[in-house]
């Protein structure tokens, strides 16, 4: 295939199969080397690295008269013939390290200042400097295959959706605000001064209303918006593959996405082990087993509840944490009872940045069963005595050698410790395999969560979301047990996507949102659309939303989404390369009716 009028061939492509041809090339200059009247210059495209050679005797030769002045990134176009290389001067590691290609002419088609960090994978540069000058950043191999893997993903849903019977539709990006936790983003209005559209935080309430509209199939790569603290995985404007169904239940969804992501997984990366499979684990199940609703499943560490064996304890702390209605719980890191007082430290002081109050911790230097008190070093073995100690090593079937650490507090705190540790001693122990991508569906969430603050429910997913149909009359009598139809699908660690069976009822809508402190008056400000949808033949249907820019992040073995994303925000949702958000003019302003409150920032 011809890659325009420039060039003849790519880069990369060229192979032994090429010797002879007269090809002509075009890119930029990865290295230059000077070897005694001969030169070297890497030319690299996106297909990758070639190398070119220029004689000496160039000078004279009116179509190479450029040469000298040539330095790295310059945009060259060079003519010449592909020839093999002398046997010793081949290279295994680069795939056209069998041929080079004699430079017969030389064109300078841009010139290139220095540019302000190295084209190589492993650049060690400020990320501000790398986002300031992303065109040259996307030029680095990585920035290209994770830009690739993006474009591969989108391109295998496509493909694998409309296999389904789906069609993509387009929901607007400005509309008006949605529930899904987060703040929204705000576009005022110039004809309707004092009215704002809001950028979707997810095309939740839309697809429900395509469903409706019978369109019984969809799905959209959709761009969403949210006003949220930043995280590694985490952005302002991100992409969803949003689905929505008709006529569904809960295994349809899940059988689907089971066969889309192992699929999607296999043909982006064939290195990579999918086991299948997804497993399916209840949310309280995983809660109790690993503290966190997306564990990594690729390694154990199970948690234990050493509960009932302190309750009686002499230590204060563990006895006052059951009997203000918390847990003690503990997590094992194998081999860690050689780790040093200051080591073991370093896990309390994780701990405390993850609220806990302290943690407790039990070294076993023989089988807990039958430790002694020379056996087991603890800064609390005077307080709960050797028998607890043993008790408590057997419980969390900790061996010889091993170390126990200890949480207690209330439920949620504990949770998150755990976790957080769990995570922590994996990464020391190096216990996830890079190669395997474990993914797993939790389901059957709580339908809400009490917000103690605000002194009411919050919907746990979002208050479209189906309560189970068992746990009907708990929404009145015990609404914190009350089960939701929703699951999430999570990998090595990451909640990817998250989706429900929605309420399809008028009534149910209006007693769930009821439960969650919306009046009639609010409900028919907010959802009075969503409302009056259900009482024209709404079809049950559900769905579900995956997060794309970390299904690309775990395709590419990387912990910052900024990583797969072309032009990211930084952590505080600003663009250094275009400066956004920017200050805009009086006029703009005026047009809009709006009076700043502060001084543009
Ligand atoms: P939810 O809010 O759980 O569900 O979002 C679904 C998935 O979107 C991704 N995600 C994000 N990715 C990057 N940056 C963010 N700020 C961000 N926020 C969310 C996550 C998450 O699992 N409408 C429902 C879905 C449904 O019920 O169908 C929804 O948006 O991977």
């Amino acid at each position: 295939m011809r890659w325009g009028v420039l060039k003849t061939h790519n880069c990369g492509d060229l192979r032994v199969r090429h010797v002879g041809e007269e090809v002509t090339l075009a890119g930029w200059v990865h290295r230059r080397r000077d070897h005694g009247g001969v030169t070297f210059i890497d030319l690299r495209d996106r297909s990758g690295v070639v190398q070119i050679v220029f004689h000496a005797g160039v000078d004279s030769d009116a179509s190479l008269t450029a040469l000298p002045g040539v330095r790295n990134e310059y945009v060259l176009r060079v003519s010449g013939e592909v020839v093999e290389r002398a046997e010793e001067t081949k290279n295994p590691n680069l795939g056209t390290g069998d041929v080079e290609v004699q430079a017969a002419t030389l064109e300078v088609l841009n010139e290139a200042k220095t540019p302000p960090f190295a084209i190589v994978d492993d650049v060690e540069v400020d990320e501000m400097l790398r986002l300031q000058y992303r065109y040259v950043d996307l030029r680095r191999p990585v920035m290209q295959r994770a830009i690739e893997m993006r474009h591969g993903t989108n391109q295998y849903i496509r493909n694998f959706m409309t296999g389904r019977g789906f069609s993509e539709v387009e929901t607007p990006i400005m509309v008006a605000a949605t529930p899904e936790g987060a703040r929204d983003y705000l576009v005022p209005s110039r004809l309707r001064p004092g009215a704002f559209y809001a950028l979707p935080q997810s095309p939740q309430q839309l697809k429900q209303l395509l469903m409706v509209g019978g369109l019984e199939r969809y799905f959209q790569i959709a761009r969403c918006f949210r006003d949220e603290d930043f995280r590694a995985d985490r952005q302002a404007e991100f992409t969803q593959l949003d689905i929505e169904v008709s006529f569904v239940e809960e295994d349809d969804i899940l059988s689907m996405l089971e066969e889309l992501f192992h699929g999607l997984s296999r043909a982006l990366r064939t290195d990579l082990h999918v086991p299948t499979p997804f497993p399916r684990l209840t949310y309280a199940d995983v809660m109790e087993r690993f503290g966190s609703d997306k564990p990594d499943l690729r390694y154990d560490l199970e948690l234990s509840d050493c509960s009932d064996l302190v309750r009686e304890s002499g230590f204060g702390v563990f006895r006052g944490a059951v009997e203000a209605g918390g847990r003690v719980r503990a997590v094992v890191m194998p081999g860690g009872a050689s780790l040093s007082r200051k080591q073991v430290d370093e896990f309390t002081e994780l701990a405390k940045t993850m609220g806990a109050k302290g943690l407790v911790s039990i070294q076993f230097t023989a089988p807990p069963a039958d430790a002694t008190e020379d056996d087991v070093r603890s800064p609390v073995l005077r307080h709960i005595g050797i028998e607890t100690a043993r008790a408590i090593g057997v419980r969390c079937e900790a061996k010889s050698g091993d170390l126990v650490l200890i949480a207690a507090g209330p439920d949620g705190v504990v949770n998150t410790v755990l976790d957080g540790l769990r995570r922590d001693i994996a990464r020391r122990l190096d216990l996830a395999d890079p190669d395997v991508l474990q993914f797993a569906f939790i389901t059957d969430f709580p339908m809400f969560e009490w917000d103690a603050d605000g002194r009411r429910w919050d919907a746990l997913h979002h208050p479209f979301t189906a309560p189970n149909a068992a746990d009907l009359p708990l929404l009145d009598s015990d609404p914190a047990r009350a089960r939701a139809r929703a699951y999430d699908l999570i990998a090595s660690g990451y909640e990817l996507g998250s989706g429900s069976i929605r309420i399809h009822q008028r009534a149910l809508q209006s007693r769930v949102f009821d439960l969650l402190g919306i009046g009639p008056e609010e409900q028919e400000a907010r959802f009075g659309h969503m409302l009056r949808a259900f009482e024209y033949g709404a079809p049950p249907h559900g769905g579900f939303a995956v997060g794309l820019d970390r299904v690309v992040m775990l395709l590419m073995g990387v912990e910052n989404i900024r990583e797969v994303i072309a032009f990211p925000k930084t952590q505080s949702a600003t663009d250094p390369l275009t400066g956004a958000p920017s200050p805009v003019t009086a006029e703009q302003l005026d047009e809009l009716g709006i009076r700043l409150a502060v001084p543009p920032s």
